[in-house]
């Protein structure tokens, strides 16, 4: 092993002279917050499979799970500076830099899985990868979680009127604090890492989650109730550093690229059951009152969120709007 070399800091280049003799490895950093047994996790170890095998084994995805590199308030600084070359946050997080992701924040915006891909391999899918490029980042892919569900360790929230003065937990999108002022609600931004403990305190009553967040964090222990809403969905924009992707060999760019392409037609897949098998999971624990949202009460709480469309114009402008009410229809 010559071991490392200093003079590439975006995308380091390991030099190892096992069995073949000297080879060259190009490195690709990826960093998310969620562990290895969710949707995130697993189709990251999917990405890097693929990537080895198409690329024999010259370049490699080294994964960096948990936020053991960096907690989602500073990935994307880390990714426009090259510290790292691969993230996958939520929408949420990407619109901190480029608000117009805040459309995939809108609730009920989305009846199904099938409208989500429709979402992701259309026109809005390709608006929202089309604003990247000026910041310094390209989008590969967009990548499913699941549909977010509510939880609380103050009451069963089934009625409108259960969410007066609850303190929610959420993620950073004016989208996002929108739909909880419509509900009389509070909430604060908390990264993922201290969620646990930011309910374990009380320091929040409440939250949204998927069923794959709320299992794999163990957040079931700390919510009592949770209400199956689907209210709203959870997803990633899978973003590499754009100076980094540019460096790429046209034959590397198309092994990543197909990589990308078969690893998120898994992944797409691969978090609808693992979600519904967490569900299973979730529910043989005992440990959560579990409400299911009947269709009145879902035609209720889309009712009473459909102001959060005219709040969310200006962040993400008329055309995006558009094309989710389209969606909906
Ligand atoms: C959250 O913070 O709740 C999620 O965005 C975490 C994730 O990456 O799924």
């Amino acid at each position: 092993i010559f071991g490392f070399s200093s003079q590439f800091n975006n995308g380091q280049r390991v030099y190892d002279d096992e069995q073949s003799g000297l080879r060259e490895q190009t490195v690709i950093r990826f960093s998310f917050v969620v562990a290895e047994n969710t949707p995130k996790g697993q189709a990251a170890q999917e990405f890097a499979r693929l990537v080895k095998l198409k690329t024999n084994d010259t370049i490699k995805v080294e994964l960096f799970p948990n936020g053991t590199l960096y907690n989602e308030y500073d990935e994307v600084a880390a990714l426009q500076q090259g510290s790292i070359q691969l993230i996958a946050p939520s929408f949420s997080n990407i619109s901190e830099v480029v608000p117009e992701w805040m459309a995939m924040d809108l609730p009920f915006a989305f009846r199904n899985e099938e409208a989500v891909q429709q979402a992701f391999q259309g026109k809005i899918g390709s608006i929202l990868m089309g604003k990247l490029e000026s910041k310094g980042m390209i989008g590969l892919g967009l990548w499913a979680n699941g549909f977010q569900q509510m939880t609380s360790n103050k009451r069963p929230l089934v009625e409108l009127e259960d969410f007066r003065n609850l303190k929610f937990r959420i993620l950073p999108s004016e989208v996002i604090e929108a739909q909880f002022r419509q509900l009389n609600a509070t909430t604060v931004p908390i990264p993922f890492n201290k969620v646990y403990r930011s309910m374990e305190s009380g320091e929040v009553d409440s939250g949204e989650n998927t069923i794959s967040n709320i299992y794999s964090r163990k957040l079931y222990q700390v919510q009592k109730y949770m209400t199956i809403s689907n209210h709203a969905y959870l997803g990633y924009g899978v973003i590499m550093n754009k100076a980094f992707w540019d460096k790429l060999s046209a034959a590397q760019q198309k092994a990543v690229g197909e990589a990308m392409q078969e690893a998120t037609a898994w992944a797409n897949q691969n978090a609808i059951h693992l979600n519904s098998k967490q569900l299973d999971e979730l529910k043989k624990t005992g440990q959560m009152d579990i409400h299911v949202l009947s269709d009145e009460e879902r035609a209720e709480w889309e009712q009473a969120l459909e102001p959060v469309y005219q709040e969310a114009r200006a962040y993400v402008g008329q055309e995006l709007i558009d094309a989710v009410n389209e969606l909906r229809r």
